[in-house]
C-alpha cells in the first residue's frame, strides 16, 4: 500500500456532553474515490470540519500528505491542497458564476493564472454558458454546481463534497455523478451524501458512521447489503 493521502487517528469531535466523532481512524489514498454515509447526526460533517480546518479536533490527529493539520488554519490548509464543499450554501448571490470561480482560484494562484483556471472549471463542471448569470438568479441545482466548481478552481489534491447531490433534479445528480467519477481521475474525492442510488452509481469503497463511530468499510454493494448498516438507517441501534 502507498502512503495515505489523508490520515486521521483517533479524531474525535466533542460538543458540550455530545461527542458527534468518536475516535475516527480514517484514510485516504491519493486519487482515491471514497463515500461516506449514515444517518443524520452521525457526525459526517463534523468530521469533514475538523478536515478543513473549520473545526478544531477535540482529540486526535489529521494527517495530509504527510503533513500534521493541527493548529493550521483553514486557508492553509486549502493552501496545502484540501478544498471543501460544505453542507450549507457558502456562495455570494451577488456575484457572476466567473466572479465566484475566480474568488476561489486566486486563494490559491496569481491572477493570470487564476483567470485561466476559471476558464477551465466552468469547462470541466459543464457550466460556462452560466458564466455572467448572478448566482443568486441560479436554480438549486446549478448553484450547486457552481460550488463544486469553486471548490475545484484551486486544482485541490483532496476534494470534500458534504451532499453535493442535496436539490438537483434527477438529470442533475446523473451529471454531477459523472463529473465526480471524472475528477476522480485526478484528485482523490470524499462525497457524503444519502442518496443510495447516487452512492451506487458512483461508489466504489464506502465508509459508514454512526454515532460519531465508523461502523464499516468496504466495497459499495458490500456495505449496502451489510444488515448492521441497515438496521442504522432504520434507526435501529448497531
Ligand atoms: N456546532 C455544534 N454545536 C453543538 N452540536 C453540534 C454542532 N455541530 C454538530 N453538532 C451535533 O453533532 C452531531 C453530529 O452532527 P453532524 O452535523 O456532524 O452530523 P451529519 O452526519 O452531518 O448529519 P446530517 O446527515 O444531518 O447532515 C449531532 O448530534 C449534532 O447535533
Ligand atoms: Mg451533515
Amino acid at each position: 500500500m502507498t502512503t495515505p493521502l489523508l490520515q486521521t487517528r483517533g479524531l474525535t469531535a466533542r460538543f458540550g456532553g455530545v461527542t458527534a466523532v468518536d475516535q475516527v481512524d480514517f484514510s485516504v489514498q491519493p486519487g482515491e474515490l471514497r463515500c461516506l454515509i449514515g444517518p443524520n447526526g452521525a457526525g459526517k460533517s463534523s468530521f469533514f470540519k475538523m478536515l478543513s480546518g473549520q473545526l478544531k479536533p477535540s482529540a486526535g490527529s489529521v494527517t495530509f500528505n504527510g503533513i500534521p493539520l493541527a493548529g493550521k488554519s483553514t486557508a492553509q490548509i486549502a493552501k496545502l491542497g484540501i478544498g471543501i464543499k460544505t453542507q450549507v450554501p457558502n456562495v455570494f448571490d451577488g456575484l457572476t458564476v466567473r466572479e465566484s470561480l475566480a474568488l476561489a482560484a486566486e486563494r490559491t494562484l496569481p491572477p493570470q493564472a487564476a483567470k485561466t483556471r476559471v476558464d477551465a472549471t466552468l469547462d470541466r463542471v459543464g457550466i460556462a454558458d452560466l458564466a455572467d448569470r448572478k448566482v443568486g438568479q441560479l436554480a438549486h441545482g446549478q448553484r450547486q454546481l457552481v460550488e463544486l466548481a469553486m471548490v475545484l478552481a484551486p486544482s485541490p489534491d483532496l476534494l470534500l463534497l458534504d451532499e453535493p447531490a442535496a436539490g438537483m433534479t434527477g438529470d442533475e445528480v446523473l451529471r454531477l455523478g459523472d463529473i465526480i467519477v471524472e475528477l476522480a481521475k485526478s484528485a482523490a474525492v470524499v462525497v457524503v451524501e444519502h442518496d443510495m442510488a447516487f452512492i451506487r452509481r458512483i461508489g466504489r469503497v464506502v465508509s459508514v458512521l454512526n454515532r460519531g463511530r465508523l461502523l464499516t468499510e468496504g466495497p459499495v454493494a458490500q456495505v449496502l447489503d451489510d444488515q448492521r448498516v441497515r438496521d442504522v438507517y432504520l434507526g435501529r441501534s448497531a
